[in-house]
């Protein structure tokens, strides 16, 4: 007995330390329960932490970044995305916070599309229109989350399989989004999907940032730099003509960093404010480009958007009206966050003038953003 209490001591005072001093359980994200939903499905939190103390927490209810914790010009602290404190906030209701979107991020026009002669029929849940996936997209989906350690930094994998059929759409697709928070204060996101039948596939991230704070109120002060020299013009309920127009002469042109607030109002769109999506490529890049920077001037902080994709949608959370209670009782009023939410352009099984969306059986669908946090004095 003596000697087993001597053994334990032992291992105690010095094999415990060592082992928690290894580098790689610092690269390990940190898994906790987030509640559950209403049919019983237990949702988990993942805690992503880097060296410089950053924070990312990812649900796996919508694989929602659900809070980002980042360092301003003096070294302190904010939590710079709209969410909520707990699973219940999500689960009654909010505009996207944080989630990915699919199988088809965006606006499918009248909620119908044609693939290879035949007609599909969506949900519609935006007016006569789908948006971002239909009813139940994969933002209101429990994912399976595991937890990975990659020299990168931690890591969490999330995997969603979304059945032949569901919400309209045709074939069995088999999603994973790979969150992974590096020592350079970006949050990569790694898209990759698989079919049994051709289908439409545009999978996104909706996070609503504001650099000053989620709670610190509007966003137009926000400077923003997009090297978008086009964009989808659109009718009134947001569904692109087809036409891809120059931003030049428009309030659309931020190619030169532009505040904006400058020029909000000039935007004939009810509610007034930016959600178009603006053109920098013509297909998916191999390796991810940078498109857009936003820069906080009273804060600091900067964010740099590099993608894959082709579109990215600019929102200035023209929806937001104050009605749901964020985290610690934060108030999002219209225009308290804005996205950049890397994508192929909306509507686009309805125009074959766009590049393609469709993913065929034996195809992989790979797609990376990333969100890279900076300060600036
Ligand atoms: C996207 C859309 C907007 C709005 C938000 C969520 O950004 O383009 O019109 O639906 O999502 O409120």
């Amino acid at each position: 007995m003596r000697r087993t209490l001597s053994a334990l001591a032992l291992f105690t005072l010095f094999a415990a330390p060592t082992l928690a001093a290894k580098p790689e359980d610092a690269k390990m994200p940190v898994e906790t329960p987030f509640g559950k939903t209403a049919d019983g499905t237990p949702v988990s939190a993942f805690t992503l932490t880097n060296k410089n103390g950053v924070k990312v927490k990812i649900i796996t209810y919508g694989g929602i970044v659900a809070e980002w914790h980042a360092p301003d010009k003096d070294g302190k602290f904010a939590d710079i995305v709209c969410g909520f404190d707990d699973l219940k906030g999500y689960l009654d209701g909010h505009p996207y916070f944080g989630a990915i979107i699919g199988r088809v991020g965006n606006r499918v026009g009248n909620a119908k599309f044609t693939l290879d002669g035949k007609e599909y029929t969506l949900a519609a849940n935006n007016g006569k229109h789908s948006l971002h996936g239909g009813k139940e997209g994969f933002d209101k989906k429990v994912w399976k989350g595991e937890a990975v350690s990659t020299p990168a930094g931690p890591a969490v994998k999330l995997t969603y399989t979304s059945k032949d059929g569901e919400e309209g759409y045709p074939g069995t697709l088999v999603s994973t989004v790979t969150y992974t928070l590096t020592d350079d204060n970006a949050l990569r996101i790694d898209y990759h999907a698989t079919t049994d039948k051709a289908t439409p596939v545009n999978l996104t991230n909706h996070s609503y940032f504001n650099l000053s704070g989620h709670n610190a109120g509007d966003i137009l002060n926000h400077v923003l730099e997009l090297k978008a020299d086009k964009y989808t013009p659109g009718d009134d309920t947001l569904i692109p003509t087809g036409k891809v127009e120059p931003v030049k002469g428009t309030p659309y042109d931020f190619t030169k960093p532009t505040r904006i607030g400058d020029r909000i109002k000039e935007i004939k769109a009810d509610p007034v404010g930016y959600d178009l999506n603006f053109v920098h490529g013509a297909k998916r890049e191999a390796a991810p480009q940078s498109v857009a920077k936003v820069t906080d001037p009273k804060s600091g902080r900067t964010l740099e958007v590099l993608t894959t994709e082709p579109g990215i949608q600019f929102y200035t959370g023209n929806f937001l009206d104050g009605k749901v209670k964020g985290k610690g009782g934060a108030v999002y009023n219209q225009y308290g966050a804005f996205c950049l939410e890397a994508q192929f352009f909306p509507d686009s099984p309805n125009k074959s003038e766009f590049p393609s969306i469709i993913l065929k059986p034996g195809e992989q669908y790979t797609q990376t953003t990333i969100y890279k946090l900076g300060v600036t004095k």
